[in-house]
């Protein structure tokens, strides 16, 4: 008996390494003076076997330096959350005197703000890491964060602020906070969903934050059987979105809509009277306990929300199967032409992201590919401008793709400006990079010099 989770490339690697001065086929962009960072599961020591769900694993960050058109380092480091530094027989991270969060892994998505870069998972405080990607502490920007924060958090370009939720299975459900520019939480309001649902992400506009109310619920009969998956497709929950001024502590706007699942949106923007969110559709989640979401195809799709009315129009933008959408992210809350999101259509048996990734010009409704070629699995792929000042889609695209043929990964770089996505540098990494979740670009200008 196998348990997919542990198998192929969603099989854990077993050690830390540090490697310098990494292969390089094509020429590293001269501005990109950073690093990418990319979270995922990595377990050590699976309690049970058979019962390991992927999403569960302990977070290791994966790491690349680029400075000056070289590839500097890999690194990949273990997320010290107070389980790992037990399994390791280390002295846990300082974290805040009485969180109530859960400790978390930092296994989904790995962000900067205020200069310093964290990792997170949902129900749970972020890590702190160090630009070399140790762990320095759990962090709750002053708190209190009672159930934590989503992986996903919005950031306002003009004010700095970075806006996130967090959801739990007591009430309150769920939970809207505003991080300021340095770091500071300066706002929470409770928000009232119907039930203790699961809320992976959302969306804010320059105007107003949208949340997402559907049918994945917390499962105490899941739970008390210690499953790991907890939350599960609840066919009688009523869908909705609901919106309301980011502002002030308005009530939320609620509107019904189909029900489907919504990991994760592309971006959202208001013209006063409408709310445009496009975001990839599942037609359900967790009905059972699978490895990646196979239950439909993923698609593109669009609402518009009618803020006088509560009416919400929906409608699918591209049928590809397709997940792990972005955008560039100086846009959030700002209208977007572009989007870009790798396949995901059953092309590969293993139920991670496919051979293509996907680039979306929403105003000429085309969509073009690039094709990493049979065996092939790519992940994310972030958005990075060529400079402050370039337009959007005039930049590179960034991630992971695993060869299955020859068990290895790269650090791919992809031209992003052209009808479709060409590749301009595959950097050659040191060893496989087991499938993961979320990641970004965080230049060295964004790192705040530490003491
Ligand atoms: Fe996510």
């Amino acid at each position: 008996m196998t348990n997919p989770s542990l198998e192929g490339n969603y099989a854990p690697v077993t050690e830390e390494i540090s490697r310098y001065d990494l292969p390089v086929d094509g020429a590293i962009p001269m501005q990109l003076n950073g690093r990418y960072l990319r979270t995922g599961p990595n377990p050590i020591g699976i309690p049970d076997r058979y019962n390991h769900h992927w999403s569960a694993g302990h977070g290791m960050v994966h790491g690349v330096e680029l400075a000056d058109g070289k590839a500097v380092w890999y690194k990949n480091r273990w997320v010290m959350s107070p389980e790992i530094s037990r399994l390791r027989e280390s002295e846990p991270v300082p974290a805040p005197t009485s969180p109530t969060a859960f400790d978390g892994s930092g296994n989904t998505n790995v962000f900067e703000h205020a200069g310093r870069i964290y990792a997170v998972n949902e129900l749970s405080l972020p890590y702190e890491l160090n630009p070399s990607l140790d762990t320095v502490k759990r962090e709750d920007f002053g708190g209190p964060l009672p159930a934590g924060m989503i992986a996903h958090p919005k950031w306002d370009k003009v004010s700095g602020e970075m806006h996130t939720i967090a959801y739990h299975f007591e009430p309150p459900y769920l939970r809207y906070h505003v991080v300021d520019a340095d770091g500071v939480l300066v706002r929470t309001q409770e928000i009232d969903v119907a039930g203790p649902v699961m809320v992976h992400d959302f969306v804010i506009t320059h105007t107003h934050v949208v949340f997402f109310d559907l049918p994945v619920v917390f499962n105490m009969e899941a739970a008390m059987g210690g499953h790991q998956l907890t939350y599960v497709w609840d066919e009688l929950y009523t869908p909705r979105v609901g919106f309301k001024s980011r502002h002030d502590d308005s009530p939320v706007t609620w509107c019904e809509v189909d029900a489907c699942y919504v990991f994760h949106p592309l971006n959202a923007f208001d013209d006063g009277h409408h709310i445009v969110i496009d975001f990839v559709r599942h037609p359900s989640m967790f009905r059972e306990c699978v490895v990646g979401p196979r239950e439909g195809t993923p698609q593109l799709y669009r609402w518009v929300i009618n803020t006088r009315t509560g009416r919400v129009v929906e409608d699918c933008l591209d049928e590809r199967g397709q997940e792990f959408p972005r955008a560039d992210d100086r846009l959030t809350g700002a209208e977007h032409r572009f989007g870009y999101a790798i396949s995901a259509n059953g092309e590969n048996d293993d139920g991670y992201g496919g051979r293509h990734v996907l680039k979306h010009d929403l105003t000429k409704g085309t969509t073009r590919e690039h094709d990493f070629g049979p065996g092939h699995h790519a992940s994310e792929m972030v958005f990075i401008p060529e400079n402050a000042k370039a337009g959007e889609d005039e930049g590179w695209l960034m991630g992971f793709v695993f060869d299955r043929q020859s068990n290895t990964s790269s650090l791919v770089i992809l031209d992003a400006s052209g009808s479709r996505p060409t590749a301009v540098a595959v950097i050659a990494l040191p060893r496989r990079v087991p499938y993961g979740f979320h990641g970004n670009w965080i230049p060295d200008s964004a790192l705040r010099s530490r003491r």
